[in-house]
């Protein structure tokens, strides 16, 4: 008699548990997930300005931006090679692509929304994100890596960024050490 119980309330249970599911048919908890990889990417940056061939390009600017000793309200539009060492002919892993402004009104700060998007090895066709202000006249700084994709699907991250080399006419190569949790 007492098994009959039980296996009764086994039934209904199981019955009821079926019903949440199909109810709920279009979201699933695929699992909770403790470890996760950390991937460290060191890379070179090159924003260029100028010359017959930039890799930049202002394409928006307020009516106050050239009387402004930071640029404030200047926004460029970025397809910028990472390479492996400094020099621009070393070895292509990536494209920075995106949007990067000033900020700023009296610090110099640049709000930068870029994908870095990966063209090399393992990490071919896969890119992070990075989305954060930009003190770019600091030696060190840090932004964060806000998500990513393919390999780095879900990443979160900080990049710390140190200026390698930089002309007048405002081009740089930006030295990247980035630490990614994915
Ligand atoms: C790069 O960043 C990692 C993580 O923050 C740090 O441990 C490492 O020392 C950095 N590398 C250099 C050369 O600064």
């Amino acid at each position: 008699m007492e098994k009959l119980a039980c296996f009764t309330i086994f039934i209904a249970l199981v019955a009821s548990l079926t019903l949440v599911q199909s109810e709920e048919g279009w979201a699933k908890k695929l699992g909770v997930q403790k470890d996760s990889t950390v991937t460290n990417l060191q890379f070179y940056f090159h924003d260029t300005l100028s010359g017959s061939n930039p890799s930049a390009m202002r394409v928006a600017e307020a009516s106050t931006t050239k009387t402004s000793l930071t640029q404030f309200g200047s926004l460029v539009m970025a397809d910028d090679p990472l390479t492996f060492g400094p020099e621009p002919t070393s070895k292509l892993i990536g494209r920075a692509q995106g949007l990067y402004g000033s900020a700023g009104q009296s610090n110099m700060g640049l709000i930068m929304a870029l994908s870095y998007n990966f063209l090399d090895g393992e990490y071919k066709g896969s890119s992070i994100s990075i989305n954060g202000l930009n003190p770019a006249l600091q030696l060190d700084r840090e932004l964060p890596v806000v998500g990513g994709t393919g390999v780095f699907r879900m990443a979160r991250g900080y990049a710390n960024l140190q200026t390698y080399s930089f002309n007048l006419l405002g081009d740089a190569v930006v030295w990247y050490n980035v630490t990614v949790y994915h």
